[in-house]
């Protein structure tokens, strides 16, 4: 019986995760991190990703932006102590910061593995900042 249970369970989240995926496409999420961007960051880091230095740094090419993906959500979570960039925790979602961080890892050519090295670029999972913000 216990097995069968077993079974079912990880039947559930194998059926979980590809729904995950499913709805969670880079195309998707771009679409939706646009959004959120738009309306949470582009005040400040501009539309066109340039910033208003020295004030509000850019994220076209910016370290973090091409940097490791946990750095990236860790930011976008907790914001940076004494400074303007506060964290979004409270007001987004997993799947919308997954959404902003997707987007801007690729936009502005910040993809450009030849330029920024192998860790540019990235789809973000809602799975993976949920473990982040943990
Ligand atoms: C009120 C202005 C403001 C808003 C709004 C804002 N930021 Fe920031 N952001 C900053 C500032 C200032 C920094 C620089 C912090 C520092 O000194 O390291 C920063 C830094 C960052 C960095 C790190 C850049 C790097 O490579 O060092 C990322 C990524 C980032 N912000 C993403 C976002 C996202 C995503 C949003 C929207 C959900 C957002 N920011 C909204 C002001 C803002």
């Amino acid at each position: 019986m216990r097995e069968g249970q077993t079974h079912t369970k990880q039947e559930k989240e194998q059926v979980t995760q590809a729904k995950e995926q499913a709805v969670n496409t880079k195309e998707a999420l771009t679409e939706l991190g646009k959004i959120n961007y738009q309306k949470h960051c582009a005040v400040c880091h501009r539309e066109d990703g340039k910033g208003m230095p020295p004030a509000f740094p850019g994220l076209l090419g910016s370290k973090i932006s091409v940097g490791p993906i946990d750095n990236h959500i860790e930011i976008v979570l907790n914001g940076k102590k004494g400074t303007a960039m506060q964290g979004f925790a409270g007001q987004l979602t997993d799947r919308e910061v997954a959404a902003v961080v997707t987007y801007e890892r690729n936009t502005w050519e910040n993809d450009d593995k030849k330029k920024y090295g192998e860790s540019a670029g990235g789809v973000v999972t809602p799975g993976q900042v949920k473990k982040v913000r943990q």
